[in-house]
């Protein structure tokens, strides 16, 4: 997979630096073209000549080289780069990252990639844990770039807890599997739209009717399908707790009418949507000017029905376009899946049941069968949502092939 990819190693001040020079020799093993950029720090570590030795090429730490003058293009190598990969990323560049800082030629290399950027932290445990970093990652995780998790065990300190680099066998793993994803579900040049998340259906000033849709799967897919080169709107209800960026735009609404209306004018442009919101189905009749007050009666309220979005893009879609949606079912999955499925004009459906602990809101995990228009499921094991996203995706594509055969 790693075969005839540019890779860009950026190498950061910390003791695992000294791992990089495995990452950097089984990348070069595995067939992949190897550059390496340190940060001045970084070559207290490790010398650049066993870098420059093992990748085969010169090593690129300066905006310029001191003895010829000549420039060292940051452009040119983010644009080179199929894959970045940091590693050791100290807490000091991932603040810097987080922050947009550019005062080295790794930061301005980061800042130029188009490329999936791979990070893998490693420092001591209290830095590790320290609200700054925690947040710092955070924001680096929102801008699309994948953290791999270091792992625990004893520290260059002496002391033990989690902080250790992982492992260059299981970044090069990381990096194989970047690669093989954009292979297998290759979206460059689709236009998609996605929406999630809850709406608001307000009843006056200070009430709204709800739900409790967290927004997380169709925040991961949004992700992954930037990752396979989409270009994505994600449409996205009020959720608790919003992305905090990533290669997407996020378009944020609030009520039924909101959301249906902008995802109809984002599709007449787009190639694919995929509906993964939790829509009302109703919303109050009257919005009242000023707050219903309680005098102890029961209170009846008059819902009318919102607009289907599904529907609407399902009714609207070119025979060139496709949309798929989710069915969230309790019971009778199957049956009410496909009748959806139908009476939406879905190109497929993506089931999740109620009835699977691990899967639905709120949750990091689901289960899900996906059903298209000719009947044909599959069904999928309990997993994370980010690799759900990939499975949809899939099928996405498929369906695209399909279309254009
Ligand atoms: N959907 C939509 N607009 C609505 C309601 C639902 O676009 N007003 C979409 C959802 O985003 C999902 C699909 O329709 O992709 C199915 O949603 P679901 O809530 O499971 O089904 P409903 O059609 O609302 O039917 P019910 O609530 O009766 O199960």
């Amino acid at each position: 997979m790693l075969n005839g990819k540019n890779i860009v190693v950026g190498v950061t001040g910390g003791i695992a630096a000294y791992k990089t020079a495995t990452l950097v020799r089984l990348l070069v093993k595995a067939g992949a073209g190897v550059k390496v950029v340190m940060t001045p720090l970084a070559k207290e570590f490790i010398t650049p000549l066993t870098m420059a030795t093992l990748s085969g090429n010169r090593v690129l730490a300066d905006f310029f080289d001191p003895e010829s003058g000549d420039w060292n293009s940051h452009v040119d190598l983010g644009l080179w780069a199929d894959l970045f990969v940091i590693a050791p990323a100290t807490a000091n560049t991932i603040a810097k990252m987080a922050n947009g800082v550019a005062d080295n030629l790794l930061l301005t290399t980061y800042l130029s990639a188009r490329c999936p950027v791979v990070v893998a932290p490693a420092m001591d445990l209290d830095m590790l844990k320290h609200p700054a970093t925690v947040a710092n990652l955070e924001r680096i995780k929102g801008y699309g770039n994948h953290i791999i998790e270091p792992s625990s065990g004893e520290l260059a300190s002496g002391l033990e807890g989690k902080g250790r680099m992982a492992e260059p066998e299981q970044i090069a793993k990381e990096l194989e599997l970047i690669c093989q994803k954009k292979k297998e579900i290759d979206l460059t040049g689709i236009r998609m739209v996605i929406n999630a998340g809850p709406t608001r259906e307000p009843l006056d000033p200070v009430r709204f009717l709800s739900n409790h849709s967290s927004g997380k799967m169709g925040e991961a897919l949004a992700r992954a399908a930037a990752i396979c080169g989409a270009d994505v709107d994600l449409v996205l209800g009020p959720v608790s707790e919003r992305p905090k960026g990533g290669p997407f735009r996020i378009r944020d609404v609030v009520t039924a009418k909101e959301m249906h209306d902008l995802c109809v004018e984002l599709f007449e442009k787009a190639d694919v949507a995929i509906l993964a919101a939790a829509v009302a189905d109703y919303t109050p009749e009257t919005l009242s000017a000023s707050k219903i007050k309680s005098d102890g009666d029961d209170l009846r309220l008059n819902l009318k029905p919102t607009d289907d979005i599904a529907a609407a893009l399902g009714s609207m879609k070119r025979p060139d376009q496709i949309v798929a949606g989710f069915a969230l079912e309790t019971d009778n999955e199957i049956e009410n899946a496909r009748n959806k499925l139908k009476s939406k004009r879905l190109d497929f459906i993506v089931l999740n049941s109620l009835k699977d602990s691990g899967a639905g809101f709120g949750t990091d995990t689901n289960r899900i069968t996906i059903i298209d228009h000719k009947d044909k499921r599959d069904m999928f094991e309990l997993k994370p949502k980010s690799e759900v996203a990939f499975d949809i995706l899939q099928k996405t594509v498929s369906v695209i092939r399909e279309r254009r055969e």
